[in-house]
């Protein structure tokens, strides 16, 4: 019997996907050669992000010799020696970061090597008899083309990542811009040997090992938020994203803040979310003082104040002993509470409390503060009964009195209102109104049908910069539009109004979705930064066009989950089948027309052939979702030749189908 020793070999593909399986995002991968830099003693790193390439280069000492190569850069998990005195590197595997990225080429010395893992596995080209070059440069060309909001995340996190690398002697650039700075120089809450220490009221607490993030920790963790930059190197886990229990220096850190957060929550008034579920929770467990209990502001009201018990019962009076409940930031909430009618507290503060019901809530407060809340007839009104009694004064605002989003939008709506009135696609053929800014309690918005058109502050506050958002006040524009006459006194729209509205829908969405295009010409022009959402709806577009030839707005807009009753018993009156039978009873309710046709869309695109789909240049869902549009105008319009017998009904921006006498109005 003879015995072998023998090694296990790993396939080329076992490599890739071990650099694959690392935890990270490019944002980290970047991190990882910014540490690599500082390792390297390198006393600046230029960094350059673009949607196709990453670039790092550093003026360290670079790769001095073959032997480096084989060792250090070609094994995997070669231990280190102490002569090479690191302040991050520890596990010799960081670079498969990046690796897992791109198609990678180190410039270094007079080596050059060039790793492309994901086609090659282990086999890369290392050349040894190049042009020498200082430092060491590191070229990603990236596996996957950044869309732009990945390109705006990317670049804000690595800036995030590497903020106080200074801390090791290593100033960091930016595609040009200095990303980096000394924690020595900065104001912090606390300075120990250990670390430099700010806390903040909300977000999470920011780790940073000597300058570099390891991790955001939940706020709820320690009770706080801020930014911890250690001095010392902490002990962090092998994907390096976490903080090792165990570490003595994290230990010391730790209670340090802990003491900090403690401190100063005992004595401040203001507190944030979580602060207030968690002194929630210690009042429901009766830990709170009396005094603490009718002091403390745990009550959140429906526009977002906050409020302590003793402050509703003094508070109360005014509100004429009414209480009812909305959701946090519900316009209507918000107008009632501010006009009185009712005390409006947020469903979160009943979540919070873990109670189900106004009364439920109030009994616990009244429990809990002995002598502070007496209140004994107070009125529990639902809120859906409250709201008889708005009172209304619609008031259009100087220009000199807008926010710089309100210009933005006025500047947005001005500029696609002639597309909407002008005759081309059968335009409405009026003249262009002036766009204001307005302040009302009942109305979104109003016109006088002649001169302008008024959109109220409320409603713009409750508007995004993002695709969504220009949809909506699109919408809002074109039914405004639409009236040609002074809309502020009656509001109620006759047949005619929307068939007119309808028939110029499409107009008012395709002028939306170029208007969009500008919105960061505009936000620049009043000094403000492009939004994530923003860049988001830009991919979405980009996308779009990327994919097919043309961009059919239907597929790019989000299509919002509706709660849809279920269609339960063909109503007898239903004087449609199929597909029409389909669309006449999701819309029996009233309801939003976007939502349920893209939903319905949706149920449909199997009944679109590929061929068709093709033949048009769209998908098969902005087919189908084309032509449920046509049905629904027929079952919309009863005049209309292939109308059985049903017309449309409006109520608060939502529609729905009822029947009716053919050709009646
Ligand atoms: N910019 C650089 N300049 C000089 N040498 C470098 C550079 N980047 C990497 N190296 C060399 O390549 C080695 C491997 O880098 P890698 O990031 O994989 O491991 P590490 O930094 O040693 O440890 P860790 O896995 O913790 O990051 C380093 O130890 C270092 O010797
Ligand atoms: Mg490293």
């Amino acid at each position: 019997m003879s015995v072998e020793k023998r090694s296990f070999k790993l396939h080329p593909h076992v490599f890739y996907s071990l650099v694959n399986m690392q935890a990270g995002t490019l944002q980290k991968a970047v991190l990882e050669g910014v540490m690599n830099a500082a390792d390297a003693k390198a006393r600046r790193c230029d960094l350059t992000v673009d949607e196709a390439t990453v670039v790092i280069a550093d003026d360290g000492q670079g790769f001095r010799s073959r032997q480096e190569i084989d060792e250090w850069f070609e094994i995997f998990g070669q231990p280190h020696e102490e002569a090479e005195k690191k302040v991050y590197g520890s596990f010799r595997i960081g670079r498969g970061q990046m690796f897992k990225f791109g198609v990678n080429d180190w410039t270094s010395g007079t080596f050059r090597m060039h790793v492309d893992a994901k086609n090659r596995g282990n086999d890369y080209d290392l050349t040894t008899d190049a042009t020498p070059a200082k430092g060491c440069k590191v070229q990603i060309a990236l596996y996957e083309r950044l869309l732009p909001s990945a390109l705006l995340e990317v670049r804000r996190e690595v800036a995030r990542m590497v903020k106080y690398m200074e801390i090791s002697g290593l100033k960091v650039f930016l595609n040009g811009e200095r990303a980096s700075m000394d924690p020595a120089g900065q104001k912090w809450d606390a300075e120990t040997d250990d670390a430099y220490i700010k806390l903040t009221q909300s977000g999470s607490l920011s780790i940073y090992n000597q300058g570099a993030l390891v991790t955001d920790m939940n706020g709820r963790t320690l009770g706080t938020g801020g930014t911890v930059v250690s001095k010392l190197r902490l002990k962090v886990n092998f994907a390096r994203n976490d903080v090792m229990s165990e570490c003595p220096v994290w230990r010391r850190v730790r209670k340090a803040v802990d003491q900090r957060a403690t401190q100063r929550n005992r004595t401040r008034q203001v507190h944030s979310d979580w602060e207030r579920d968690r002194l929630a929770q210690q009042m429901l467990a009766g830990e709170l003082s009396d005094e603490d209990a009718a002091n403390l502001r745990l009550f959140t009201d429906v526009c977002g104040r906050n409020w302590s018990a003793r402050q509703i019962d003094r508070a109360l009076y005014s509100y004429d002993c009414k209480v009812s409940v909305a959701a946090k930031g519900d316009r209507r909430g918000d107008v009632l509470h501010q006009q009185k009618v009712a005390f409006i507290l947020a469903q979160e503060t009943l979540d919070r409390f873990e109670a189900r019901d106004t009364k439920t809530l109030l009994c616990v407060v009244a429990d809990n503060s002995h002598g502070h809340f007496y209140h004994r007839d107070i009125k529990h009104v639902p809120f859906s009964t409250l709201g008889k009694g708005l009172r209304d004064n619609a008031m259009i605002l100087p220009d000199s009195k807008t926010s710089p989003s309100e210009r933005v939008w006025v500047r947005l709506l001005q500029g696609g209102q002639g597309r909407i009135v002008s005759t081309y696609h059968g335009g409405l053929d009026r003249e262009t109104r002036k766009i204001c800014v307005g302040e009302s309690d009942s109305y979104e918005a109003w016109t006088d049908g002649q001169t302008y058109i008024a959109f109220s502050r409320r409603l713009l506050r409750g508007l995004k910069f993002d695709l969504l958002g220009v949809l909506r006040a699109y919408k809002v524009l074109l039914h405004e539009c639409v009236h040609d006459g002074p809309d502020s006194a009656e509001h109620v729209h006759g047949a005619e109004f929307y068939q007119e509205f309808h028939d110029h829908v499409d107009v008012a969405d395709e002028t939306a979705v170029r208007e969009f295009a500008c919105l960061p010409r505009l936000l620049a022009a009043e000094g403000m930064k492009v939004k994530m959402q923003h860049a988001k709806d830009l991919d979405k577009l980009e996308r779009a066009s990327r994919e097919s030839k043309g961009f059919e707005l239907a597929a790019a807009m989000p299509v919002k989950p509706v709660d849809r009753k279920p269609a339960g018993p063909a109503k007898a009156e239903c004087p449609y089948s199929g597909k029409s039978k389909a669309i006449f009873e999701a819309f029996s309710d009233f309801v939003e027309f976007d939502s349920v046709i893209g939903d319905l869309a949706g149920e449909f695109e199997d009944k679109v052939s590929e061929e068709d789909a093709k033949a048009k240049g769209k998908t098969r869902r902005q087919v189908a979702f084309d032509r449920l549009v046509h049905l629904y105008r027929v079952l919309a319009n009863p005049r209309h030749a292939d109308n059985h017998g049903s017309r449309e009904e409006r109520q608060g921006g939502k529609v729905r189908l009822v029947a009716c006498e053919r050709g009646e109005r």
